[in-house]
């Protein structure tokens, strides 16, 4: 008995090893953790259990028969953050580069499988030369059993990928396909084809780096929701995301402990928006003076700043923040803002999480470069997201919400549940100046006049009491009391339930 005990250790202990110490090494050299290490990283202490430690890939082409390290190049299995079970893959890049098998895909299948079944997040740490180049199709097919997966899986429980090392050609549509992608800067890359390929077809000469590192993707492609300086703090981050997010469709998202009163008064709101309608002022002010403690997990923080999203907490429950932000583009939505706000209204919604939207919009960015990306049909995203959320909705506008950026932000025609506005706010067609070159076309008359129109324009329509009377806003409320009337708002939906009529799916304008 004592013999076989031994033998398991010793089996285990291999297992462990992966690629071998000098492997290890080499990834350590790199400035990347192993992916035991990066599990040991993510999970609570000790509560990682292993799932297929002994797996074996069945190839015996190219000598492979000879070489049959034990788990295959993946590390998978259940653990928890904070109390909570997540399932975890973590390929192991000093196993045959990390390549992808036809047994380690089934090892990652087993673990998305498991993982829905039992109503729980799959956090996948990519690192990986791609499809094991010596099994050929076997591998091809191991990646599709996986994409499927990803698909059956999305909007039932949240997909988190984090990509700690190569993840090229076909491979990167895995984490595409997930809700959440974390990278790390210098030692990840993704991209479908490398720059060999790309300076063979194209003549293009760029580096990895260029062509699909961290930065590449989270300010220009967007295919990453957030960069970080290396695996430890990647991995805290993710940590960080769990604890907002439920553990799958059906449930709420965990309650946290507060600290912070939920009508905290916050008096330097109300000097919040400066007096001239031009001059900007930073809107994640008000998202950190509206949260718990001040706590505010922004998701595509470099991309697209026109637009903000991410998740705070009131009363100790996540809610799902959208803000334009008056600092870049003076708000305006554009394609990109409207591509990553559509994107995060909509995960909101899969999974139950509240939606608060703080409007300060003049508009559309106009323009050729909008017109011909199809600012319309990107536009219309964020329109349709809005429109087919069911969550409870609170929309607060602090100032412009003008024209059909005014309908799209959240407004009461969507079905937003609580509409705010502050009394700086200004719900209208158009700015006042646009309006009277417009409507005044035929007799403008002289400077004076035109001020004298823009000024009859203003009057008119450059406050929140125009929409008030009609009941499209349905308090104008003290800036210092949006914490207050924010949470008190979303605390009276928390059995809010629409039932929208039955369709296969819809058909959002992609
Ligand atoms: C088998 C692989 C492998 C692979 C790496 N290795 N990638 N083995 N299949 N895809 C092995 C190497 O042979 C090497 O083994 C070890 O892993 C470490 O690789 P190195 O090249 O020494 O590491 P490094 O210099 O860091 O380069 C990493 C790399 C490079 C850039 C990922 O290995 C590489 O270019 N690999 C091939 C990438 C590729 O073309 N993959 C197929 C893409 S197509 P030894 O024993 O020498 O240490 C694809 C399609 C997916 O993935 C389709 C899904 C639908």
């Amino acid at each position: 008995m004592k013999d076989i005990l031994t033998e398991l250790e010793q089996r285990r202990e291999t297992a462990r090893l992966g690629g071998g110490q000098a492997r290890i090494e080499a990834q350590h050299g790199r400035g990347k953790l192993t992916a035991r290490e990066r599990i040991d990283l993510l999970l609570d202490e000790g509560s990682f259990e292993e799932f297929d430690m002994f797996v074996a890939h069945r190839c015996t082409d190219f000598g492979m028969e000879k070489q049959r390290p034990a788990g295959d190049g993946v590390v998978t299995g259940w653990g928890t953050i904070n109390g909570r079970l997540v399932y975890v893959f973590s390929q192991d890049f000093t196993v045959f580069g990390g390549s992808l098998s036809e047994t380690h895909a089934q090892k990652i299948c087993k673990i998305q499988d498991m993982a829905v079944q039992n109503g729980a997040p799959v956090i996948g740490i990519n690192d990986s030369g791609g499809a094991r180049i010596q099994e050929g199709v076997a591998s091809l097919a191991g990646y599709a059993e996986v994409f499927q997966r990803n698909i059956e899986a999305s909007g039932v429980i949240p997909q988190i990928s984090v990509i700690m090392g190569p993840c090229a050609g076909g491979a990167v549509y895995s984490p595409a396909m997930t809700d959440f992608i974390f990278m790390v800067k210098e030692t990840s890359y993704m991209f479908v084809t490398g720059p060999d390929v790309v300076k063979t077809v194209t003549n293009e000469v760029v580096t990895a780096e260029e062509l699909g590192g961290a930065s590449t993707h989270t300010r220009k492609s967007s295919v990453a929701d957030a960069a970080f300086e290396n695996d430890v703090e990647a991995l805290a981050e993710v940590r960080r995301l769990v604890d907002f997010l439920p553990a799958n469709n059906r449930e709420k998202p965990p309650v946290r402990p507060f600290f912070d009163a939920p009508d905290r008064l916050e008096m330097s709101l109300d000097t919040l928006v400066p007096a001239n309608p031009n001059t900007p002022y930073d809107m994640k002010e008000l998202i950190h003076k509206t949260a718990d403690e001040g706590d505010f997990y922004e998701i595509q923080e470099d991309f697209a700043k026109n637009i903000i999203t991410g998740f705070i907490r009131l009363e100790g429950r996540t809610v799902g923040v959208v803000a334009n932000q008056p600092m870049v583009l003076a708000g305006c939505l554009d394609i990109d803002s409207s591509r990553k706000a559509a994107r995060f209204v909509r995960f909101c919604d899969a999974f139950e999480i509240p939606l608060l939207t703080l409007v300060d919009v003049p508009g559309f960015l106009p323009g050729t470069s909008q017109e011909y990306g199809g600012v319309i049909k990107h536009g219309a995203k964020l329109l349709f997201a809005y429109g087919e959320a069911t969550v409870p909705m609170v929309t607060v506008i602090t100032r412009k919400a003008y024209g059909g950026a005014y309908d799209v932000m959240a407004s009461k025609h969507l079905r937003s549940d609580f509409n705010y506005a502050w009394p700086t706010a200004e719900v209208a067609v158009m700015g006042a100046k646009g309006a009277t070159e417009i409507i005044h076309r035929k007799d403008l008359g002289d400077a004076e006049k035109i001020a004298q129109h823009t000024a009859d324009y203003e009057d008119r329509f450059a406050n929140p009491f125009v929409a008030a009377e009609r009941g499209f806003i349905d308090e104008v409320i003290m800036p210092h009391s949006t914490r207050k009337r924010v949470a008190r708002a979303f605390a009276s939906l928390r059995n809010k339930k629409v039932q929208m009529p039955w369709k296969k799916h819809d058909n959002i304008p992609l």
